[in-house]
């Protein structure tokens, strides 16, 4: 079995990080029940490219148990639990391509490497096997059944393709999911970014002016965490109405060059490139530290801050300090996403829906293979409102239903005062 992770003899240590988010994980646990009994994805070929944690490990055993064959790469060259990729290996015979700290040249060979096993659907968290397949692996496109997109930033990239009529293979948009961006981007983004900027600190949150750079589902997710910790709380958003919801929600919301010279942490979960140029950080206090926990490396402008910099050292892990025009300026994770650089990722809990979701996808793709159409899918309301009501289940929470008398006022229009 083909692999490149960095350390197999971690595999025991990995496995029980495996076992122990898989605590967590009660409806993926009900999935993969399922799917052993069933196999709706027998001899299947499943091609990842996600990040490599414990709870991906999960993912990878219910899509194991469903009958697939399976390929996995990382989603990003900083997030690998290399512990869990030497348990995929060694314990769970799953072909793993991925090893933390990866160069670009490396992390692309590891794509390619899940490709050259002709997956006939694949899942991504970014969209960089799509993208490989439109360009450099067009000729493997008719392979496909369908792929899976995990994140905000790569939906937003296949809807353009939807649009341009350049996407060829059906897509399924899990991060439409209400199961999954209510919950994996709001919960566990504010949980996990936090987690990650205090990891790679150790500072007191508490007092400090914590500058949110966007408000959409995981921006509104940090705010509300770190107001939680006892941060005075600024949001910056660009659409007037997420700008109207954080004021609303207590926020202070003002523009960037008002922000940046009052900020001690700015944190970017925007999508978007270039949301800290270096006339912001030119304008930052002495010491203010910047992190990212949007998708990609693009929303700090670290090249440019390289190239004025005047020095750069590293002062702990995952802490780079860049001097500034006499001033101190820190990144953390080299502006990747810090929540899985320098912490684990979201909680087991809130990645139980998401993977659900993905699982899911996976068996709608098969089971419909014959007609799918080339269009982005989202899940179904049914299926949604299905996983949640598992996950309630899973947390032993049991809710009520609405009687005959009430469904039928609610669909009706008759009754009035
Ligand atoms: N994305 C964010 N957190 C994650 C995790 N724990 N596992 C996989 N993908 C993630």
């Amino acid at each position: 079995m083909k692999h490149d992770v960095k350390d197999l003899s971690l595999a025991a240590q990995g496995k029980l990080k495996i076992e122990w988010a898989g605590r967590s994980m009660g409806v993926l646990k009900l999935l993969g029940k399922r799917f052993a009994k069933e196999k709706p994805l027998r001899g299947i070929t499943i091609g990842a490219c996600l990040h490599v944690t414990a709870e991906t490990a999960n993912l990878m055993l219910v899509l194991k148990a469903g009958g697939a064959n399976l390929a996995l790469c990382a989603g990003n060259p900083l997030s690998t639990q290399e512990d869990v990729a030497a348990s995929l290996v060694k314990d769970y015979d799953i072909s793993t391509f991925a090893i933390k700290g990866e160069d670009t040249k490396t992390y692309y060979k590891h794509l390619n490497a899940v490709l050259d096993t002709h997956p006939q659907i694949t899942m991504d968290d970014g969209a960089d096997l799509v993208s490989l397949l439109h360009t450099e692996r067009k000729k493997q496109i008719p392979e496909l059944i369908g792929s899976n997109e995990e994140t905000t930033t790569g939906i937003i990239r296949l809807r353009a393709m939807e649009k341009d009529k350049a996407l060829k293979i059906p897509v399924f948009a899990v991060n439409d999911s209400d199961t999954k961006h209510m919950f994996d981007n709001r919960y566990g983004t504010g949980q996990s970014t936090l987690d990650g900027i205090m990891r790679a600190t150790n500072m007191l949150l508490a007092g400090k002016k914590f500058v949110v750079c966007g408000y959409g589902w995981c921006g509104r997710g940090l705010a509300s965490r770190a107001r939680g910790m006892g941060a005075h709380v600024i949001v910056i958003e660009v659409d007037p109405i997420k700008a109207l919801e954080a004021v609303m929600d207590g926020f202070s919301v003002m523009r960037m060059r008002d922000a940046i010279k009052i900020g001690d942490i700015f944190v970017t979960v925007t999508g978007d490139k270039n949301v800290i140029a270096l006339s912001h950080m030119l304008n930052m206090k002495d010491g203010a530290i910047l992190a990212n926990s949007g998708h990609f490396d693009v929303e700090i402008a670290i090249s440019d801050l390289s190239k004025k910099a005047k020095a750069k050292r590293k002062v702990r892990p995952y802490v780079d300090e860049y001097i500034l025009e006499g001033k101190r300026i820190y990144i953390l994770g080299e502006g990747r996403l810090i929540n899985l650089a320098a912490a684990e990722g979201h909680p087991a809990d809130v990645m139980d829906m998401s993977f659900a979701n993905q699982a899911l996808a996976a068996e709608f793709f098969v089971k419909n293979k014959d007609n799918v159409k080339v269009k982005v899918y989202s899940i179904s309301k049914k299926m949604d409102s299905e996983i949640a009501r598992l996950k309630l289940a899973a947390m032993g929470i049991t809710i009520d239903r609405l009687t005959r008398e009430q469904k039928k006022y609610l669909t009706s229009w008759q009754e009035g005062t």
